[in-house]
């Protein structure tokens, strides 16, 4: 087996995956908008040899019970995590950062220029999630009435992506910056090309604000696995974000994004997939156990039934507990309501689905034992799925994660399954390999790179 890829999950906000956890405490998640903090765990994760921390990121919670969202700190407040990049970037030298923009939301250009600022301040380790985000709140917040449907929101990011390709990898030649203070010649003009994108969602004219970054187009990740969601991450994803109820399921997505990628004209190895991790460690399984109960008290069902309210429109609590949650449609997150209808295996009623989503949320695989025990289950999911990697998410910050470097990634090392040192420096390199900086040529962004011709013949 290869060695894996570990990433690290978190959002800048005191409650990520179990809803009430906040108030235990040993958790410091209630000081998420404070630099020390976060330079701390991003420390710690360099010294664990992670590849990156992704943060996630959305507009417009609380959605429908602003008491209750704020009471219990359901995803409110919400800080923005790009922000909080080149401080991160500043206080390591590995590590890789991956933040989240919506095409929903944001402009090209503006979202271009962002990206290409930290991925020049962090020296190429810099990673973009782009997100087909929906949601009435967070449309109303920028003065909408809703967003688009679900199918439609990826053909604007589709196109959002191609506007931007443009810009980061057309509009710059290799060799515009001359930076030559005797000739006084910074940039060569005739090397800096005009962006001109007319599409049905965005418009611009303008060159790239920025000149040519390590990686120019930051790596690519993607999250959803509706069957829309996994076409447009197997056209464009570089770090793909799968969750699924059983290896099965999920070794069936690995290969169906696989097989995409493949019809995209792409080699199926160009794209990471990963798959989120919830570990409780303990030196002994009895202490691990010990941990998941203590956390388990402090959960909150109506926070969590919120936050899947938020994520599909769906209040579980007032629909008939014994009715089957069955000929069930949104226009928001199809992903979840998918993981109890398609993926899985049998109808489910309304009360099952609801005690189901309040006991695991949004967690992905959940581990609980020593760390030997730790790496055998990882190891086991990485040989059944295919999947090159996992997203560890927090229980407690930050005893979650130091609990997972100090013990797990020895035995991880140990079993060669995880680096001992850095070798690559951009994170596309650490993902691919060195050398591999900029996009390959097989992607779609590559086909943008002769902006020059275009811009000639004009
Ligand atoms: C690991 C992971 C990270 C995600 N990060 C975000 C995020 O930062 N912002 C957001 O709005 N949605 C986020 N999502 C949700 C998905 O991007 C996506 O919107 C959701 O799964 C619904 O898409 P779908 O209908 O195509 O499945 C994340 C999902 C996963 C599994």
């Amino acid at each position: 087996m290869s060695q894996l890829h570990l990433g690290v999950f978190d959002i800048l906000t005191p409650n990520q995956m179990t809803q009430g956890l906040w108030a235990h405490p040993r958790n410091e998640s209630h000081r998420y908008n404070t630099l020390p903090l976060w330079i701390e765990i991003a420390k710690l994760l360099e010294r664990g040899k992670f590849d990156f921390i992704f943060f996630a990121d959305s507009y417009g919670y609380p959605d429908n019970n602003a008491e209750l969202a704020l009471r219990e700190a359901v995803y409110a407040p919400v800080a923005d995590p790009m922000l909080l990049l080149s401080a991160l970037a500043a206080s390591t030298t590995h590590l890789g950062f991956v933040t989240t923009a919506s095409p929903t939301f944001e402009q090209p250009f503006a979202n271009a220029r962002r990206f290409s600022t930290l991925d020049h301040l962090s020296e190429g380790r810099i990673g973009w999630n782009v997100v087909a985000a929906g949601g009435t709140s967070a449309a109303k917040a920028f003065g909408r009435e809703d967003t688009l449907g679900h199918s439609e929101r990826y053909d604007q990011a589709d196109e959002f992506l191609e506007a931007s390709y443009k810009l980061l990898e057309g509009s710059w030649q290799d060799d515009a910056v001359v930076r030559d203070k005797e000739k006084r010649l910074f940039a060569d003009a005739s090397k800096v090309h005009v962006v001109r994108h007319e599409g049905r969602y965005f418009k611009l004219e303008a060159s790239h604000a920025c000149e040519p970054s390590p990686q120019r187009t930051p790596v690519l990740f993607q999250a959803g696995s509706s069957e829309r969601g996994r076409d447009f991450a197997a056209k464009h994803a570089e770090g793909v974000f799968l969750k699924a109820p059983t290896q099965e399921a999920l070794r069936d997505q690995v290969a169906d994004i696989r097989r995409r990628a493949e019809a995209h004209g792409r080699d199926p190895r160009d794209i990471k997939i990963f798959s989120g991790l919830s570990a409780i460690v303990g030196r002994s399984r009895e202490e691990a156990q010990q941990k998941e109960a203590e956390y388990r008290a402090y959960r909150s069902r109506e926070a969590a039934l919120l936050t899947y309210a938020n994520a599909t429109g769906i209040d579980l609590d007032a629909l008939d507990p014994d009715a089957p949650f069955t000929g069930i449609s949104t226009e928001r997150g199809r992903s979840h309501t998918e993981r109890y209808t398609r993926h899985s295996g049998s109808v489910q009623t309304v009360r099952q689905v609801a005690d189901n989503f309040a006991d695991k949320e949004f967690r992905g695989i959940r581990l609980v034992g020593t760390p030997e025990e730790i790496a055998d289950g990882m190891q086991e999911w990485a040989e059944a799925t295919g999947i090159d990697g996992f997203n560890l998410e927090r229980y407690l910050l930050t005893d979650t994660l130091r609990d997972f470097v100090d013990m797990v990634v020895p035995v991880l090392q140990e079993r060669g399954l995880f680096r001992r040192e850095y070798e690559e420096s951009t994170l596309r390199e650490r993902l691919f390999g060195a050398g591999n900086r900029r996009l390959p040529d097989r992607h779609p962004g590559a086909a943008f790179r002769n902006l020059a011709e275009t811009d000639k013949a004009r």
